[in-house]
């Protein structure tokens, strides 16, 4: 049984690790599609954004320069130099970004919209239900809204035992390297090993060899969970069509909307 650790256990090595292997990669595409997301769900009026999890900065990026005034949190240390190299792009928008810990950091600031995209299950329940209630008592002004992309346990479930070898497909790609793909269906918990091969024999560079383990979430166990937390689950969608068992079995995450309950 894969017991999902603590974010505290791997995360910060894990994603420390992986920063040199994928460094600096920016998909401009999937950032703007995200800063659209946010302006279709947020309408005009909510104009501050917390962007948690926010790696390298593409999305936070984008975000700004469609005017909002981001925050962009990340505690890696490579992601966030990163993204502090975009802060000067930010125009028509603000973008500051906070290289610390989301279970500890103090913002001193409420915000608009909390987003974390492609992230949110990195820890045990316990952690994930914290940062729920982060999100709602510490981050979110009254009638804000939290985007949160969540991963589905169906594509990872199909992915269980997947061994595959990967080119770099990137210019940013330091190495190739074998993935490995486990899910455990009691604990709902995915775990994702990347190991960097020899350019010379194509052997396993076992020292670099880094694993992430993500808890998915079914929509019911996630509606609940956040329910706890004093959060509402307003909206639930993939790619902006609602939720449909098909696509479920597909998508790696699925996109929920959040509201403070009344
Ligand atoms: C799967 S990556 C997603 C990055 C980005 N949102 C994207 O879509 O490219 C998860 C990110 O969460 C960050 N992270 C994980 N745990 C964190 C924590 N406790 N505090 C701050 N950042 C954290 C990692 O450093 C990493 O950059």
């Amino acid at each position: 049984m894969i017991a999902p650790p603590k974010n505290s256990e791997w995360a910060k090595a894990y994603y420390t690790t992986g920063g040199s292997f994928w460094s600096g990669e920016e998909n401009a595409e999937s950032g703007r599609k995200r800063a659209q997301t946010i302006a279709r769900l947020a309408g005009p009026d909510r104009r501050a954004v917390l962007e948690i999890q926010s790696g390298h900065g593409g999305a936070a990026l984008a975000t700004a320069q469609a005017g909002y005034d981001v925050t962009a949190l990340d505690f890696a240390p490579i992601q966030s130099e990163n993204a502090r190299r975009l802060v000067n792009q930010a125009a028509p928008g603000r973008l500051t970004v906070v290289a610390e810990d989301q279970h500890t950091v103090d913002l001193g600031q409420r915000f608009d919209v909390v987003a974390c995209w492609d992230g949110f299950g990195i820890g045990d329940d316990e952690d994930n239900l914290r940062l729920l209630h982060r999100i709602a008592n510490d981050w979110l002004a009254p009638g804000g809204i939290a985007i949160l992309d969540i991963f589905c346990p169906l594509p990872w479930a199909a992915a269980h035992g997947r061994d595959q070898t990967l080119d770099r497909n990137h210019s940013t790609h330091a190495y190739r390297q074998n993935r490995r793909m486990w899910f455990d269906p009691i604990t709902a918990v995915a775990q994702d090993e990347w190991c960097p091969l020899s350019d010379e024999d194509g052997r396993r560079l076992e020292d670099l060899r880094i694993t992430q383990f993500i808890r998915c979430y079914f929509p019911a166990d996630f509606v609940r969970l956040a329910s706890s937390a004093g959060l509402q689950t307003s909206l639930m969608e993939i790619d902006g069509a609602p939720l449909s068992s098909d696509r479920l079995r597909e998508a790696w995450h699925y996109l929920v909307v959040l509201e403070r309950g009344k």
